[in-house]
C-alpha cells in the first residue's frame, strides 16, 4: 500500500496545524471481520463488543453486527456473542487488493481502474470540467471542519445553465466508502463525455441540471488515506470527549431529535452531534439543498453509500410512515434494480429505509424529501454484501460503476 503512504505527504501544509496529532497508520494485518449475532436482551453485550472492536461496519443494524476485530480481541468477542462467523479472515490482505493508487493522468476511462488520492480526485473534477466549459462549472457546498472546500460539478444541457429541475448527487458521505467516490465521478464522466455521441445521455443532460459532489466528507476521506482506512465520520472534535467525529448522515436537521436512529455517544460510529445540523459539512449541504429547492426544485436526490446492495427511500426515522409517492418511488427503484441486474447479475434489495434496513434519524433522504421538497430521494448502498465490504478490490471498480450507472440512467429516464 505504498500509494497510501505517499498520499499522506501530499496533505496540504496549511492543514498540518489542525490535524490533531501525527498518529501511526492503522495496520489491519491479521484483523478479522466477524459477523456476530447478539444474545437476546443485551444492550450491554453489544456495547462491550463495540468497545472491543476496532470498527463496527454496519452500525445500527439489529439482526447482526459486522465488526473488525484485532487478533488479540477475537476470543473475547466470540465469547460474548451468541453466534459468530468469520466474514473476512484478514482485513489487511483484503485492503491490499484495493491496489496501489494510480498516478494522475488527464481524465480517461482508465481512471476507473484504480483508487486515487484526495488531491487527485480534486484534479479529476477540475480537468473534467475544463474539457466541457460550455456545459459545466465547478461548484462548492461549504467546507469541512478542517477547512477543505466541498467540491462538485454542475452539468447542464441545451436549455442552458440552471434552466431545469435539479438532480443532486452526494458521494463519500462516509469516509471509508471509497467506491462511492469513483461511482459518482463516473456519473459526471458519462454525462459529459457521452453527450455528443449518445442520444440517450443527451436527452438526460437536456432534461435536468446535475449537481454531483463526489466527496462530501473530505476530512474523513483524507483520514482514511493517511491514518485509518476504516474511518467513517467527519473529524469534528469535542471539548468534553476525546472521541472524534460526527456521522454526517445522522446530523441533518430534520427529525434529528427522534430517538433510536443514531447515537448520542461521541465514540459511536453513528454519533449524531450535539445539535441538529451542527457539523460544518451538514451546514454546507443543507444550504445547497435549500438553494436548489428554491431555484428550480429538486427532482431527484441520490446519496451514494456502500455496502450492502440496497436502494432505499424515505423514511429512515419512522418504519411505518410512507411518502405520498411511495408507489412511484418503488417503481423507479424496481426499474433501477432490474437495470443493474441486466448488466452484471448483481442483485439489489429495495424498499423504504427504516423497514428494509434499519432506523436512521437526521439522515439525508428524510431531509431532502421533506424540507428539501425533492420529488424522489434515494440512498444507494453499492457492492458488495460483506466479503470485501468497504475495500472492494480495484478490479471491481469498473463493473460497479458501470452497473450502477445503468440503474441511475433508468431512474433518470423515469423521473
Ligand atoms: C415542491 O415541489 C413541487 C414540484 O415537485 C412544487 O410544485 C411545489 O411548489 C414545491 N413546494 C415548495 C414548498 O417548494
Ligand atoms: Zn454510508
Amino acid at each position: 500500500m505504498k500509494g497510501l503512504v505517499i498520499s499522506s505527504l501530499l496533505l496540504p501544509l496549511a492543514l498540518a496545524g489542525v490535524v490533531p496529532r501525527a498518529e501511526e497508520k492503522v495496520d489491519y494485518s491479521g484483523f478479522k471481520v466477524l459477523r456476530v449475532a447478539l444474545p437476546e436482551s443485551t444492550e450491554d453485550i453489544e456495547a462491550q463488543i463495540e468497545e472491543l472492536a476496532a470498527h463496527v461496519l454496519n452500525p445500527g443494524k439489529s439482526a447482526h453486527l459486522d465488526v473488525v476485530v484485532s487478533p488479540e480481541n477475537i476470543d473475547a468477542v466470540t465469547a460474548l456473542a451468541a453466534e459468530s462467523s468469520v466474514v473476512n479472515e484478514d482485513v489487511g490482505a483484503a485492503l491490499a487488493e484495493e491496489g496501489e493508487f494510480k498516478a494522475y493522468a488527464v481524465p480517461s476511462e482508465s481512471w476507473f481502474t484504480a483508487y486515487h488520492s484526495y488531491a487527485d480526485h480534486t484534479l479529476f473534477l477540475r480537468d473534467l470540467q475544463a474539457g466541457f466549459t460550455g456545459q459545466s462549472e465547478l461548484v462548492t457546498a461549504g467546507s469541512s471542519v478542517q477547512g477543505r472546500v466541498i467540491n462538485g460539478i454542475h452539468i447542464w444541457g441545451s436549455g442552458g445553465k440552471g434552466s431545469k429541475p435539479a438532480v443532486l448527487i452526494h458521494g463519500t458521505v462516509h469516509a471509508r466508502e471509497w467506491i462511492t467516490t469513483m461511482t459518482t465521478e463516473y456519473f459526471a464522466w458519462q454525462l459529459l463525455t457521452k453527450y455528443s455521441s449518445d442520444a440517450t445521455i443527451r436527452a438526460l443532460v437536456d432534461k435536468f441540471d446535475y449537481y454531483i459532489m463526489p466527496v462530501v466528507n473530505p476530512d474523513g476521506f483524507v483520514y482514511t488515506q493517511t491514518n485509518d482506512r476504516l474511518w467513517r465520520k467527519n473529524r469534528q472534535t469535542l471539548s468534553s470527549n476525546s472521541c472524534v467525529g460526527r456521522d454526517i448522515n445522522r446530523n441533518w436537521p430534520y427529525k434529528w431529535e427522534v430517538p433510536g436512529g443514531a447515537s448520542t455517544n461521541p465514540c459511536s460510529e453513528t454519533y449524531k452531534g450535539q445539535a441538529a445540523g451542527d457539523a460544518p459539512e451538514n451546514r454546507g449541504l443543507v444550504a445547497q439543498v435549500n438553494a436548489l429547492r428554491d431555484a428550480r426544485g429538486i427532482r431527484l436526490y441520490l446519496d451514494v453509500h456502500s455496502y450492502g446492495q440496497y436502494i432505499l427511500w424515505p423514511y429512515g426515522y419512522d418504519c411505518s410512515l410512507r411518502p405520498d409517492n411511495d408507489a412511484k418511488l418503488r417503481s423507479l427503484a424496481t426499474s433501477a434494480a432490474s437495470a443493474i441486474r441486466a448488466v452484471s447479475g448483481t442483485g439489489y434489495t429495495i424498499g423504504p429505509a427504516c423497514s428494509t434496513l434499519y432506523a436512521t434519524t437526521g439522515d439525508s433522504t428524510d431531509y431532502t424529501d421533506v424540507p428539501g421538497n425533492a420529488t424522489y430521494s434515494y440512498t444507494y448502498e453499492l457492492r458488495d454484501t460483506g466479503t470485501y465490504g468497504f475495500s472492494l478490490p480495484a478490479n471491481q471498480i469498473q463493473p460497479t460503476v458501470r452497473e450502477t450507472w445503468a440503474g441511475v440512467v433508468s431512474m433518470l429516464q423515469g423521473a
